[in-house]
């Protein structure tokens, strides 16, 4: 079955065709020149340049997979969660589109989707056998669950504030790193040390008074503050400098913080971007093991545009008892393919959406319950 498959939850304008699992086209047109002077997402400016650009990356999808419009034969978009003004524009142009030809319409989960991205034809899709352990980290969401099909998934944890995308992206921004933050870090880490401070990593695992069980979640609110706020007290070794001028003694917790952006070297960006980066990666992987060894999942697929990382990628292999399925990177951030393909998978199984259904910025599906 040809799907189309909408996706404009959030920057990416995307559109992408499937047939039985395999990526005919995938079309990405990234707003990131619009939001860069601002250094993140305007929510306004996003909607209206999908409003501009819907048109042109759809057409550009059918033309690549050698299609025109008469021979699609589902339309799937994404409905939820997202910046709604971004939502509503793909959505209702995939109902539109689906009304005219009279063809099956279905409104998909982003976060779904993101979890199926591995399962495209030729992005492991054979490796991965339900059930795995789902570890989905983007810009809005970091969650651990255990994925029973493409649209059964039971979370075990999430992030109890920011996501791991939006640390990497406020780091990146107070920093002037660049933007977006996540690819930035990744590559400004390569020439740095990780060793140079070493950042705390969250102490929520155990049941708290509220009684909620925080075995599986993640916080990065904390590690956020230590980075921008509290640099110097994380620091491993002085620098050169404070070598010589040891006026306050080996603590270096004990010094009056005085650092401001503009005095940071190139090299001293480099060494934050690696120490955060590698704290970052490692709160996932402490919740993850954990979540692996609890559960007995031993296959662990990752999702969203954090799953590009490449300290990510390295760390996984240190853990042979483990599984760890990537999708390659055009299937990580966000994208048609993974929408048209779990779009097949729903309209295949003979379900579809009515066309009153709208777009709502909240999760439906991956909601955390606390026992
Ligand atoms: O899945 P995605 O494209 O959009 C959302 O659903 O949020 O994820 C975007 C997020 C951004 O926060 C971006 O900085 C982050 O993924 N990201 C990365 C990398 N590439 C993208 N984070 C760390 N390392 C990367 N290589
Ligand atoms: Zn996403």
């Amino acid at each position: 079955m040809k799907v189309l498959g909408i996706e404009t939850s959030c920057d990416e304008c995307a559109a992408a065709v499937v047939e039985n699992g395999r990526v005919l086209s995938n079309v990405v047109a990234t707003q990131i020149p619009v939001h860069a002077p601002y250094q993140g997402v305007v929510p306004e400016l996003a909607s209206r340049t999908h409003t501009v650009w819907i048109y042109g990356v759809v057409k550009e999808a059918l033309d690549r997979a050698g299609m025109t419009s008469a021979d699609v034969e589902g339309v799937a978009a994404t409905a939820f969660p997202g910046l709604l003004g971004s939502l509503l524009v793909g959505l209702h142009f995939a109902k539109a589109f689906a009304w005219a030809r009279q063809l099956p319409f279905i409104a998909v989960d982003h976060l779904l989707a993101h979890l199926y991205a591995p399962r495209l034809a030729g992005a492991n899709a054979e490796t991965a056998a339900y059930p795995f352990l789902g570890l989905l980290v983007s810009g809005g969401h970091s969650v651990i669950c255990r994925v029973e099909n493409f649209d059964k998934v039971s979370v075990l944890g999430s992030t109890i504030d920011d996501a791991a995308g939006e640390a990497f992206d406020k780091i990146a921004k107070h920093y002037g790193m660049g933007y977006p933050g996540g690819p930035a870090i990744d590559a400004l880490a390569r020439g740095g040390n990780a060793d140079t401070f070493q950042f705390p990593l969250p102490n929520l695992y155990k049941t708290g008074k509220n009684g909620r069980n925080h075995r599986y979640d993640v916080s990065y609110s904390g590690l956020k503050t230590a980075v921008v706020n509290q640099r110097e007290q994380f620091r491993v070794k002085p620098r050169r400098a404070d070598r010589v001028t040891e006026t306050y003694g080996a603590d270096t917790a004990s010094k009056p913080y005085t650092d401001s952006k503009a005095e940071i070297s190139e090299s001293e960006k480099a060494d934050i971007a690696a120490s955060f980066q590698k704290t970052a990666i490692d709160i996932l992987f402490r919740a993850v093991v954990r979540a692996a060894e609890d559960t007995g999942l031993s296959t662990i697929v990752a999702g969203g545009g954090v799953a590009a990382n490449s300290c990510l990628r390295a760390r996984a292999a240190g853990y042979p008892q483990l599984r760890f399925i990537f999708p390659p990177l055009e299937y990580c951030g966000d994208n048609g393919a993974m929408v048209a393909g779990i779009g097949e998978q729903y309209l295949l199984s003979g379900e579809t959406s009515p066309f009153e259904l709208s777009a709502s910025p909240r999760i439906k599906s991956l909601k955390r319950v606390y026992p």
